[in-house]
């Protein structure tokens, strides 16, 4: 298992899963993705993530943003607690999840923190770009449910950077100001943000979000 870092690309794999088999970077295409591990089926915690998850689809679509989850449970267990999700979260799931029995993927991506638990994955979430590197990573315990408002949120920051040469300060909501990157030099500030700027130190120039 070699250590992924943000920049690589994401490793390829190809798996089962409940919309079928998947090879990754096919299945992604050219949109952007998000690949989230859950340590078991049939969980509480899990349980209501996945259902937020079905419920956020519209908004990752927006982003153009595919959604892939996986555990270590097969394909069988993943379909059954499916309909426990879509009953008790009043969703339905529609986003395929990986049965990653053989851990192949879960070590691939290191999912498997065996000082936290010697099987189950761990809370990781990978996001790839449209250039299918890796450019989030974001790895939380079992007992702690994610945030799906925040993971929106980096992507609508990866998005600007990628896409408008900004970067976002803390706390950034959409909608607020962002930060030129420092490698754009000043004499390009005025065409490339024609919103204007506000220059507070030569290297904290502030724009309003240019989207
Ligand atoms: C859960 O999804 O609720 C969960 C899973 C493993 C450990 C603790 C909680």
């Amino acid at each position: 298992m070699a250590t992924i870092r943000l920049g690589d690309k994401a490793p390829n794999f190809t798996a089962e899963s409940t919309e079928g088999t998947i090879n990754f970077h096919e299945w992604l295409g050219d949109s952007w993705g998000v690949l989230f591990s859950h340590p078991a089926d049939y969980t509480p915690v899990c349980t209501t993530e996945l259902g937020t998850v079905a419920k956020y689809k519209a908004a990752f679509d927006k982003r153009d943003v595919k959604v892939v989850a996986l555990s270590v449970d097969g394909l069988d267990s993943h379909k059954g607690w499916i309909q426990d999700i879509n009953e008790t979260q009043n969703t339905t799931v529609n986003f395929p999840i990986i049965a990653d029995e053989d851990r192949m993927v879960s070590e691939l991506y290191d999912m498997i923190h065996p000082n936290a638990d010697s099987s189950a994955t761990v809370r990781s979430v990978f996001v790839i770009g449209n250039d299918k590197k890796v450019k989030l990573m974001i790895t939380y315990p079992a007992s702690t449910g994610r945030n799906f408002d925040e993971l929106l949120r980096v992507i609508d920051s990866l998005q600007l950077t990628a896409y408008h040469k900004v970067a976002t300060p803390a706390n950034w909501q959409k909608g607020e100001d962002c930060v030129i990157v420092p490698s754009v030099d000043t004499a390009s500030i005025r065409s490339l943000f024609p919103k204007g700027y506000k220059e507070i130190k030569p290297y904290l120039r502030m724009t309003p979000q240019p989207n």
